[in-house]
């Protein structure tokens, strides 16, 4: 089974015709950055540092849709501020500004270009120069999260503090304090009460939503195995915000990244089929020759460019699961899934419908199916697709992959969030 992922050939071409020398060469830093993301346009794909379209970006050929299938669950209009319009210029990538049942009343950028950019692409009225500012905006129902990975948790806590519906870029929590943090954003889920969504790209793709739906009727059974890919080489070394001079440069939160720290478009091929958890985990990496991993000191003292991990299921099954920064003919989030039954053809796992104007867009035709999700969770006060128990799983199945992989494959425990 293989994730929806459009222009996967265009992607294979591209990145089998550049050598790793040019591609380091060809680094031009900051400036660069800069031009490239002045220069385009909302509408524009992101791009990396040698102009290529980066992998999910591409544009995709909406699927033929029967737009009258979807019906307003509510005429109401949920107040959205939108943070963040970095490398990826995830704050207007997913069609919140074409939803009928939203109104995007403020954007948010730290850099003032960026956030004049966003305003002007999702058509807000107000700016505010941080989203730590935005999220004090008493007239704000919800607020989306599209700013640097290490920043989620932090942002999202406040914004739940301050009685606001999120929905978040993955990863749910980061790092070295990714342990700490989900235990912080589980309770202020649980206190305030409002809804919380990771925005996992990979649960929108095709087949796993099909799978989700075989799953959930019962026409699996137990999962017996599951496994999970992200392979996309050069992410180490691909720019993101760098908060020592507000820049998008090669030198941000991406620079060394260890893969399993980034792992939930791998997990949700377990996770987002089945509800389910991961319960325990063995991890290992592999040392990367990207120079950057080998730097003396960098920022996470990472040395690994693939880690995979092996892990165990509260359902009694085994997974796998595998990010990878440095493999050349790797590409893409795709993954398997097996029950104990056959997939039964009869039952249609097709996507919801989504409102006119709102395509599925990127990463395989997730962005709007997840948008749209999260609105509806809010508009019928029900639990969106991914929610604080899936995304915290999700996360810290990687998390803690990692830290085994750096007590050479050690079983560990995964905290458990429901
Ligand atoms: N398939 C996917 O789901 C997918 C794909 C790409 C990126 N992402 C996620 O989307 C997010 C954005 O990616 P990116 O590459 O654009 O990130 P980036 O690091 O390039 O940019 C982050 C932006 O957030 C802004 N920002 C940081 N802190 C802020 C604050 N407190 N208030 C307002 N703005 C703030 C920065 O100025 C910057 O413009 C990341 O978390 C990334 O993990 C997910």
């Amino acid at each position: 089974m293989k994730g929806n992922f459009n222009g996967r050939e265009e992607v294979t071409k591209d990145d089998g015709s550049f050598s790793r020398r040019r591609f380091l060469n060809g680094f031009g830093g900051s400036g660069i950055f800069a031009g490239m993301m002045g220069a385009a346009g909302a509408d524009e794909p992101p791009r990396d540092q040698r102009g290529k379209v980066i992998p999910g970006f591409e544009k995709t050929k909406q699927e033929p849709r029967v737009v009258t299938d979807w019906h307003p669950v509510s005429e109401r209009k949920i107040k959205v501020g939108i943070a963040g319009y970095g490398l990826c210029k995830f704050g207007a990538a997913f069609y919140y500004q074409n939803h009928p049942n939203v109104e995007v009343v403020a954007a948010t950028d730290l850099d003032p270009q960026r956030c004049a950019a966003l305003a002007k692409a999702v058509g807000a009225k107000k700016t505010y120069p941080s989203c730590e500012e935005m999220i004090q905006d008493q007239s704000l129902e919800a607020i989306y999260i599209a700013t640097d990975a290490p920043s989620h948790a932090r942002l999202a806590i406040m914004a739940l503090e301050h009685d606001k519906h999120v929905c978040s870029a993955v990863p749910a929590v980061f790092g070295f304090q990714a342990v700490d943090e989900a235990e912080r954003l589980f309770r202020a889920v649980q206190q305030s009460g409002m809804k919380y969504m990771m925005n996992e790209t990979s649960t929108f793709h095709a087949d796993l939503y099909a799978k989700r739906v075989q799953y959930q009727s019962g026409a699996l059974g137990k999962i017996i195995y599951s496994e999970g890919e992200y392979w996309h080489d050069g992410v180490g070394v691909l720019g993101s915000y760098n908060p020592k001079n507000g820049r998008i440069d090669e030198f941000g939160w991406r620079r060394a990244l260890p893969p399993m720290w980034y792992p939930t478009h791998a997990t949700a091929y377990y996770v987002s089929v089945t509800g389910g958890r991961f319960t325990e985990v063995s991890g290992l990496g592999t040392e990367s020759a990207y120079p950057v991993y080998r730097e003396a000191e960098n920022q996470y003292e990472n040395l690994f460019g693939t880690e995979i991990a092996m892990l165990k299921t509260k359902e009694g099954g085994i997974s796998r699961m595998g990010v990878s920064w440095d493999m050349k003919d790797a590409h893409g989030e795709q993954g398997r899934v097996y029950g104990q039954k056959s997939h039964d053809q009869k039952i249609d796992g097709s996507r919801p419908p989504l409102p006119m104007g709102v395509e599925g867009g990127g990463h395989g035709g997730s962005h709007g199916q997840l948008t749209n999700d999260f609105i509806e969770s809010i508009l019928l006060d029900r639990r969106p697709i991914v929610d604080i128990g899936d995304a915290l799983n999700m996360t810290l199945s990687g998390v803690i992959a990692h830290q085994s992989a750096l007590k050479g494959g050690e079983w560990m425990r995964i905290p458990q969030y429901d």
